[in-house]
């Protein structure tokens, strides 16, 4: 007898898949099951989509002293016209010289580069939401609490 109907209370038939035939597990290391996951979602999100595929791209600046050594850095990637700036640090000894602006002057250059007009960053109280405005950053949102006491602000500007 079909299971369903066996148990009415039990599982629930979803797209004609019986919810206890679904197994999930959590990956929280990169393997070949995570990436063969993650493209099935990328291709999944273009399913929908009106504009070309486009998957993000990378885009990493590096601030080297005369020596070669690291002393600033900005993480961030490109996709669909959007720079999305994920992390900016600078070396407490070279900050307040512009190290930071000249990182973000590069990474915007190149992102113009690649057909990007429009980017994204976010900055809580206590980093520099300051920095951002001062370089022509809009606020366009803020999430109190984000960590207990301090607001996270999110940032965007055209470029
Ligand atoms: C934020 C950070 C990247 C700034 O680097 P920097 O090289 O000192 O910045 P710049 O010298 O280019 O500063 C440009 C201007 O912004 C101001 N500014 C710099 N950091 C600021 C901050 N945290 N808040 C407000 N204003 C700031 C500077 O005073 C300067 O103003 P001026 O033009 O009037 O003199 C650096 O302080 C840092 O690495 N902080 C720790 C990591 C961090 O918080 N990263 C940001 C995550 S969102």
């Amino acid at each position: 007898m079909n299971r369903l109907f066996a148990n009415p209370d039990g599982p629930t038939l979803n797209a004609g898949i019986l919810e206890e035939n679904v197994r999930l597990k959590i990956l929280s290391k990169r393997s070949q099951r995570m990436a063969t996951a993650f493209k099935r979602i990328v291709n999944g999100i273009f399913e929908s989509f009106p504009a070309p595929k486009e998957l993000p791209k990378f885009l990493y600046v590096v601030a080297n002293d005369e020596n070669g050594k690291l002393i600033g850095a900005l993480n961030a990637d490109t996709q669909l016209g959007w720079l999305s700036i994920y992390g900016l640090w600078v070396d407490k000894k070279y900050r307040k010289a512009g190290v930071a602006t000249k990182i973000m002057r590069a990474a915007e250059l190149e992102a113009k580069r690649r057909r990007c007009r429009r980017v994204l960053v976010s900055s809580l109280d206590f980093q520099a939401p300051g920095f951002y405005r001062k370089l022509g950053y809009k606020r366009y949102g803020v999430i109190r609490n984000y960590l207990k006491g301090y607001t996270m602000h999110f940032f965007e500007k055209t470029i």
